[in-house]
């Protein structure tokens, strides 16, 4: 499993999530991006060609070996400044009150702790701070939902620990944001199952 996990799977990512559909989607959610940003669960840096040059850094924080590797590659082709910071977006070693934004694509359907990760977020944006987000989870539609729950368990172990039933926005509020734009949507090319998004963002109040 581990060679599946730590080797094959953000190499697979690193191509699957590079389509078309999901180009624009980064495109979008990285558009208004600013200033100092800390992006948890980066992956393998396929957000790097859409950070703006107003951008004055990237903190980046990724646990895959691989991904991060691969994101060198990439991070290499942006004028925006990219750092590792750390390897775990449910404790960030990274100051209070510091960054102007923070930025999540497709990342908290995997964090085991979802609520420990928001709360660090929270904590590392300053006041007033906003978090840009696209992220999957639970559709609306009985049949799709009925089908998640049932399917959820084994996706869960192929996909290195993703979740297709957590509620965005319902989760990034809770955790204390406050939501200024939620919109919904299933992927093109995705299966219903996993392809249910929310795209948005909200402010730290
Ligand atoms: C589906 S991939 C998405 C990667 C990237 N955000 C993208 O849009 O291409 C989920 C990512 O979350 C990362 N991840 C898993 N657990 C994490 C954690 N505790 N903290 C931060 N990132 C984590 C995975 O390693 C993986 O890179």
């Amino acid at each position: 499993m581990a060679i599946w996990t730590d080797q094959m799977l953000p190499r697979i990512f690193n191509v699957c999530m590079n389509g078309k559909p999901l180009r624009e989607i980064r495109a979008r959610v990285c558009a208004d991006l600013s200033g100092d940003v800390v992006e948890i669960g980066s992956g393998s840096g396929l957000n790097a060609p859409y950070y703006p040059a107003v951008v004055t850094g990237v903190w980046a924080v990724e646990p895959s070996e691989v991904a991060r590797k691969l994101a060198t590659k990439r991070n290499t082709k942006t004028e925006v400044p990219v750092h590792f910071a750390g390897l775990d977006g449910q404790r960030l070693d990274l100051p209070d009150s510091h960054f102007d934004m923070a930025l999540s694509t497709w990342t908290l359907c995997t964090i085991p702790d979802l609520h420990a990760a928001l709360r660090e977020l929270l904590r590392v944006l300053k006041p007033g701070g906003a978090y840009h987000f696209v992220e999957h989870g639970r559709a609306p539609d009985e049949k799709v939902a009925r089908f998640q729950d049932r399917w959820e368990p084994l996706h869960s172990r192929i996909a290195g620990g993703c979740k297709v039933t957590r509620e965005f926005p319902a989760e990034i509020e809770r955790a204390g944001f406050a939501i200024k734009e939620a919109t919904h949507y299933y992927m093109k090319a995705a299966p219903k199952y996993g392809g249910y998004v929310c795209e948005g963002w909200a402010i730290k109040p």
